[in-house]
């Protein structure tokens, strides 16, 4: 695992998150090709928001830009950013359920059942190859912001009817916040 330095939490680098059912939530993201500066100040610009929302994992297509990058720290101290450049799960082994939550859906948590164990390959910001073994919490988030990517959201894993009762209670918030 690499780690990448936390970056100074400033307003201007806040991103505003896509919420479902915004519909670009549903974009599959491309490939980084190129490791620029440009995809450092994503990448930072990512981990900023994630921390400040607070959340644990945010993939690039909840801040509506479609390329393959996630951030996310699951340690307690926060202290622990790690940014995954084009993913790929390379094994996966058992179940686990998990009470899942998502910062494109707020205020909604709802059981998912993932794989318990992974392998993934992926680049780190630089382009550098990471190999990561995963279990338990840091393996379900990987696997749902992976989800982001190609369009996913943990709420398609519900019942249609579950789902449509998800849309409009955030609708009812948002009515009740405007
Ligand atoms: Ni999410």
């Amino acid at each position: 695992m690499t780690c990448v330095t936390l970056p100074d939490t400033h307003i201007d680098a806040m991103l505003t998150i896509l919420e479902f059912p915004d519909p670009r939530l549903r974009t599959r993201a491309q490939p980084v090709a190129v490791f620029d500066k440009a995809l450092h100040e994503l990448v930072d610009a990512m981990l900023a928001t994630m921390y400040a929302a607070p959340g644990i994992g945010l993939a690039a297509t909840q801040v509506n830009v479609h390329k393959q990058v996630l951030v996310l720290d699951v340690s307690e101290e926060k202290n622990a950013p790690l940014a995954l450049i084009n993913p790929r799960i390379v094994a996966r082994e058992g179940e686990q359920v998990y009470q899942e939550g998502c910062l494109s859906v707020p205020g909604i948590f709802a059981d998912v059942q993932r794989a318990d164990r992974i392998v993934v390959e992926a680049a780190d910001r630089n382009g550098q190859p990471l190999h990561i073994e995963a279990d338990g919490l840091l393996a379900v988030c990987i696997q749902h912001e992976m989800d982001h990517l190609v369009g996913k959201l943990f709420v398609d894993y519900l019942s249609p009817l579950k789902r449509e009762m998800v849309r409009k209670k955030l609708e009812k918030a948002r009515r009740e916040t405007a």
